[in-house]
């Protein structure tokens, strides 16, 4: 089990790994735990862009990028049970506020492979679909402990791997928050590449624009720098879902610049120019009071998508996010132009 490479076999027969397929040479630099099932499906969202008045509003649905949970840390975790693995880890730390997707993956997943979770988790507005996930955090971690205030989790972390170290004699891995930074971002610049075959297989038009959740900033950094190296054309849009100070241009200019970084050092790719924060736009006004809020906006955007799409949003993060697109776009005059908005929300029911 310690070998991550053991692990890579049943999957790697089926379909390559998005970014090995771009760049087989970075197969040796980056150990990856295969979790994921791509390329993740593209649609049309005609019923929900024309109730926006958009001709071509379409989907890359990341919903659908594992099972039994997709979502976007699929693609990150990938390359984190792949570094936890490659380094002995059998427990790791994951820090996040109550209803937190990365924390719930990265329990389930890191059980799948022997790896136990210890979740530490913060408040935040709690609605069903956050009720929901703490719950089943709390049944596929193996413990959870519930601070007062996020300014506490470094601390709460630090004595989590402290305690055990000390006690199961080996310290445990400490998962970046919300699952992101430099490496687990190569997850997105593998999936620029497979939005690009997409496009050159017919499957769809390339988007005038690509919109995202921006959280702690890993998906769209790796969007960013993938969309660069691969040679696509579209502007990629981040829709600022969490307080500013996290999601913001400089922090995900700063990621897909570490990014570039790792895939130089690995050979894959020459020297690249860097980004600069007016690169990354990042756009607020859609996250409400604060982190977790539910804004009207989002509320009527995840019942449509429900309705029209039959597309299962929620409203930290994607339903923000569309909200976001679809009146960027209004602003921009973008009514025929492709658009693409890529759901980082898991779609599965199960
Ligand atoms: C459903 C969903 N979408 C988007 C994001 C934001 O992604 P990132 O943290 O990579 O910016 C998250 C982060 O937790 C998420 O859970």
């Amino acid at each position: 089990m310690s070998n991550p490479a053991s692990l890579l076999q049943p999957v790697a027969a089926l379909a390559p790994h998005p970014l090995l397929d771009a760049f087989p040479a970075v197969a040796g630099h980056f150990p990856l735990v295969r979790i994921g099932e791509y390329p993740t499906p593209v649609r049309l969202l005609s019923r929900l862009g024309a109730a926006y008045g958009l001709d071509q509003l379409w989907l890359k649905n990341d919903g659908l990028s594992g099972r039994p949970y997709g979502g976007n840390k699929v693609r990150k975790l990938e390359f984190l049970l792949g570094a936890a693995m490659a380094r002995g880890a059998r427990e790791w730390i994951a820090a996040a506020a109550l209803g937190s997707h990365h924390v719930f993956a990265s329990a389930l997943y890191g059980a799948k492979v022997g790896i136990r979770t210890h979740a530490i988790l913060f408040p935040q507005p709690v609605t069903d679909h956050v009720r929901m996930m703490f719950a089943a955090t709390r049944q596929h971690a193996a413990s959870v402990m519930v601070i007062p205030h996020p300014v506490l989790s470094p601390l709460a972390s630090g004595w989590k791997w402290f305690a055990r170290a000390i006690t199961a004699g080996r310290p445990p891995f400490v998962l970046p928050m919300g699952g992101s930074g430099s490496l687990s971002s190569l997850g997105y610049v593998g999936a620029a590449f497979e939005l690009k075959r997409q496009i050159e297989r017919g499957e769809l038009p390339e988007p005038r624009a690509i919109f995202t959740a921006v959280g702690s900033c890993g998906t769209m950094a790796g969007l960013l720098a993938g969309a660069r190296l691969a040679g696509l054309n579209s502007r990629v849009v981040g829709i600022g879902v969490v307080e500013r100070i996290i999601a913001n241009p400089a922090r995900v200019a700063a990621q897909a610049n570490q990014c570039l970084r790792l895939l130089e050092q690995a050979g894959a790719i020459p020297r690249q120019p860097l980004f600069h924060v007016s690169d990354a736009l990042v756009l607020p006004g859609y996250l409400g009071v604060r982190y977790g809020d539910p804004t009207p906006l989002a509320m009527e955007i995840v019942e449509q998508a429900r309705k029209l799409e039959d597309l299962p949003l929620e409203t930290t993060y994607t339903g923000k996010a569309l909200a976001g697109a679809l009146d960027y776009a209004r602003q921009q005059g973008w009514r025929s132009e492709p658009l693409l908005f890529w759901n980082t929300c898991n779609s599965y029911t199960e």
